[in-house]
């Protein structure tokens, strides 16, 4: 049985009728840019999250470049985040004036180290991104606690993680600011790019808004140069039907890791841990193999896709060539780097898709 890695076709399928009526509404309406339907899912998303204010913008990367200007963060000031990310979270953080310091992970988990973030603290630190990689949130009492003590802001990289929440709390996953992506693979997704910022700082909400439409409040009116960074009201019509379905497709995703937790027991194939008290909503359902060029060939044989978030760390990407880490600066994420691998997760997928994907893993293993 072929197994996609990803089918977005079947989830459209799935609720046809109410996207196909969602779009239509805009398109009649013809207000395609802000307005009540964009608002309307700031508002649901935001208290879905738990968060007083959601900022509809683009992209997630635009989402965290927000997220890190309305944290307050400015040029020449240095934020932490983890070396495995993807590079959307550095980039925000240059975009933003700043330079990015890299940090290794906690092996079982992925996530970033709150020790190791401590230790890479100096004068010019304002913020720590912890990204909620996979879609299971960090260890935001500890980074909360450093970001106290030092004085720092907590800008969340949540693209991931959607629903996710610590101690059955999805506040507790929140930072000062949280970005989220809706990229289409996401577990919320639009179809094209769309992201959002929410946070419980009014202020920092009203000059987020205003940054994503060029810097104003009122049309031809700019306190300062901003971004066209706002958010499609299609998509965000898409978005809000969208997500009176996540609840159930994040219950299937957290169904499916159990049916491959249990396949992989006892066996070489290692599944990345969640920490107890988080709630991981598997955006990406990650495992580490001895051998991942003949399970991924063996794989693909049989019809499986599969992905790898991410294959080269980014320290040693030529793109931060210039930040002077170099191989053997990250030992962690270097050395499980070569094992990861990413399977077939979605809601939309059959338990026999599971045993099919776990039974061709392990022959290969
Ligand atoms: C961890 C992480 N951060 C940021 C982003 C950027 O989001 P987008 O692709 O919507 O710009 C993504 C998704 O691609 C991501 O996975």
């Amino acid at each position: 049985m072929p197994v996609p890695f990803l089918d977005l076709k079947a989830q459209y399928a799935s609720i046809k009728a109410e996207i196909d009526a969602a779009i239509a509404g805009v398109v009649e309406s013809c207000q395609f840019i802000g307005g009540g339907t964009v608002r309307r899912f700031e508002q649901n998303f935001a208290a879905y999250s738990g968060a007083a204010h959601g900022v509809g913008s683009c992209s997630g990367t635009s989402a965290l470049h927000l997220a890190l200007l309305g944290a307050g963060v400015k040029r020449g000031n240095h934020v932490i985040t983890a070396c495995n990310t993807f590079i959307a979270t550095t980039e925000a953080i240059t975009h933003a004036g700043a330079r990015p310091v890299l940090v290794d992970v906690d092996e079982s988990s992925q996530l970033i180290d709150p020790e190791r973030v401590e230790a890479a603290i100096d004068a010019k630190t304002t913020a720590i991104i912890p990204v909620h990689l996979y879609g299971q949130p960090a260890d935001m009492d500890a980074i909360r606690d450093i970001a106290r003590r030092h004085g720092l802001k907590v800008v969340a990289d949540a693209a991931q993680s959607h629903g996710s929440d610590i101690d059955g709390d999805r506040r507790k996953t929140l930072g000062d600011t949280t970005a989220f992506s809706f990229y289409p693979g996401k577990n919320l997704g639009a179809y094209g790019d769309a992201g959002m910022v929410a946070t419980d700082d009014t202020d920092a909400a009203t000059l987020m808004r205003a940054l994503a439409d060029h810097g104003s409040r009122e049309k031809y009116h700019h306190m300062y140069e901003g971004w066209n960074y706002r958010l499609d009201a299609i998509q965000a019509a898409i978005l809000d039907v969208k997500l009176s379905h996540l609840g159930d497709w994040t219950k299937r995703r957290r169904a499916h890791a159990a049916r491959y937790d249990r396949a992989f027991n006892g066996t070489p194939v290692k599944p990345i841990a969640c920490a107890p008290g988080r709630t991981h909503v598997y955006h990406l359902y990650v495992v580490r193999v001895r051998d991942r060029e003949r399970t991924i060939a063996h794989l693909k044989e049989k019809g499986i896709g599969t992905g790898i978030h991410y294959p080269i760390p980014l320290h040693l990407q030529p793109a931060y060539a210039y930040l002077g880490y170099g191989r053997g600066a990250f030992p962690t994420a270097e050395k499980v780097v070569s094992e990861i691998l990413s399977l077939p997760m979605y809601a939309e997928m059959a338990d026999a898709m599971i045993d099919e994907v776990a039974a061709a893993t392990i022959a290969a293993a």
